[in-house]
């Protein structure tokens, strides 16, 4: 378990959105991405990655091969859509912070789909938390510390449970190792999405 870790600023909420608030959330999603369509991302090194992402708000997170940043816009060049009030509100629920995010990153994790373990630190603001939120398949979320190479846990986030990564959490290390493809009825034709929302500025 990622308790044993022991990371000041973790916090789990698990099952924090109930069927329903899930289904909302799935549906306005599928607004945001019927404005901005989810794409496949290279990394700096030119490999293409398994995960496909989109964003909402003023800022999407995106990389390619000149490198990780905060863009305005879409890669195709259409603003990001504003974040769903939905999603806004698990927020001001939840992140115990004043400001209010700036960016809502979209991925989507096919059935090979995984995420390396890294950090979160192309924004200005590391005392703002990351807040992430799971929805569809269950996905197999791994935690390590600040420094590279330390201990690690893992967890297996389910719909609707909630991520707050602040504190000591805040720089940790964390990816996702797999998907259990076709666990959750949420998304008819499987996969997880995973959301989290950032301050950017
Ligand atoms: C991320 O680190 O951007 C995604 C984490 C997750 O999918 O749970
Ligand atoms: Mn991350």
């Amino acid at each position: 378990m990622v308790d044993e870790l022991n990371i000041k600023g973790f916090r789990l909420f698990p099952g924090h959105l109930d069927r329903q608030a899930q289904e909302v959330m799935v549906a306005d999603l599928r607004g945001v991405l019927a404005q901005a369509p989810l794409y496949r991302p290279v990394t700096p090194r030119g490999k293409a990655m398994s995960v496909r992402m989109s964003a909402a708000g003023q800022f999407g997170w995106v990389t390619d091969r000149r490198g990780y940043r905060y863009e305005p816009r879409h890669p195709d060049g259409m603003n990001w859509p504003p974040i769903p009030a939905s999603i806004r509100s698990v927020w001001t629920a939840l992140a115990g912070c004043a400001r209010m995010p700036e960016c809502c990153l979209i991925n989507w994790y096919g059935e090979d789909a995984r995420m390396g373990l890294h950090q979160d630190k192309d924004e200005a603001d590391f005392t703002a938390p990351v807040l992430s939120i799971s929805l569809g398949d269950d996905g197999l979320f791994r935690m390590g510390g600040v420094e590279r190479g330390g201990k690690t846990a893992s967890h297996w986030l389910r719909s609707g449970d909630v991520v707050v990564m602040g504190g000591e959490a805040r720089l940790a290390h964390h990816g996702v190792d797999r998907i259990r493809f076709g666990s959750s009825s949420l998304l008819p034709n499987g996969g997880r999405i995973n959301v989290t929302l950032r301050v950017v500025t």
